[in-house]
């Protein structure tokens, strides 16, 4: 992956409730190996990649920070987010988890930190947010936020603890919109990271309604589904390891989908079903 030396269009931003400005399209990390990792993030970077998730969970924040430390981009460019697993919830635990990831990725702060789970039947995730505040407050993460988290989690750790996460990842595609939790995100300033944005590379990217609207534009079904993304406010973090991918899901800000779009999307949302996090637990 290497080549002559590329000068990338700046990938829009949205201000996040702590100040902090995030990209507005990122990269996903899961299932690319350590091995892997620096190599591809290193590319990404060159041609404009700058928002770069990985997890403690991925096995593979040491390959992340070592493309992130190795590539052409200032260290204060990137916007750098990794994830508390399940065995790391709990007060004590989370500051542990912290040092653990920073020490993986070979970095001093982090941009955000998720809590990956909300794991509700360990009921720990309150205590997990207020140790992330005040990691947050020392300023080794820049932005902290949640993952998965429904909107009675939501309101619960700013009832107990009056802080508003700046980010929810959670798994949104056209088929999968969740409304609800978007409404509900929107009216108390949450910006949505949308994880598994593509479907995973799925039926959804075959779907005759996403080709159709990808043709009318001159587009690709995932730059089609990607604006989608967009065009509702939120944060796709599509994952490849494909170089011509990679430029693939960045050109995707030269074009709007039209209202007729939208209303032909919004007719897929029903047709895949989401992972419970009220159920769900991973350690
Ligand atoms: N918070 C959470 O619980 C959670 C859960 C899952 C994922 N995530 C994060 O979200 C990121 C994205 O989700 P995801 O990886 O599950 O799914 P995704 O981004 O929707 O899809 C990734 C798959 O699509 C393929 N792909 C990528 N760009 C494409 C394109 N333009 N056209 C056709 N196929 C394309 C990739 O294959 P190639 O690599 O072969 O191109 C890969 O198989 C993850 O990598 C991870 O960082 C978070």
């Amino acid at each position: 992956m290497c080549g002559t030396t590329l000068t990338a269009a700046p990938v829009p931003a949205v201000l996040l409730n702590s100040g902090a400005t995030m990209p507005s399209v990122g990269l996903g990390t899961y299932e690319i190996p350590d091995a892997q990792a620096e190599s591809v993030i290193r590319w990404a970077a060159r041609i404009g990649y700058r928002l770069i998730d990985t997890a403690a969970s991925y096995g593979n924040e040491r390959g992340v920070g070592a493309g992130i430390r190795a590539a052409d981009v200032p260290r204060e460019d990137f916007f750098v987010v990794t994830k508390i697993r399940g065995r790391d919830h709990g007060y004590d635990a989370t500051a542990r988890a912290l040092e653990a990831s920073l020490d993986r990725l070979g970095l001093d702060y982090l941009d955000l930190f998720l809590i990956h789970w909300p794991l509700p039947r360990q009921d720990r995730y309150v205590d997990t947010w207020r140790a992330m505040a005040k990691l947050s407050a020392n300023g080794l993460v820049k932005s902290i936020g949640v993952s998965n988290f429904t909107p009675a989690h939501l309101d619960r750790l700013e009832q107990e603890t009056g802080i508003v996460p700046a980010v929810n990842q959670v798994q949104i595609n056209p088929r999968l919109a969740q409304t609800a939790w978007r409404e509900h995100a929107a009216d108390r300033g949450i910006v949505l990271q949308s994880w598994g944005p593509l479907g995973h590379g799925g039926s959804l990217l075959q779907d005759p309604v996403v080709e159709g609207i990808a043709d009318f534009h001159g587009k690709t079904a995932g730059q089609a589904v990607l604006r989608w993304h967009l065009d509702n406010g939120l944060v796709p973090i599509p994952k490849t390891k494909r170089p011509s991918r990679l430029a693939e899901n960045l050109g995707v800000f030269d074009f709007h989908l039209t209202s007729d779009d939208h209303r032909e999307l919004e007719l897929l949302d029903g047709a895949q079903s989401a992972m419970d996090p009220d159920t769900y637990e991973e350690f």
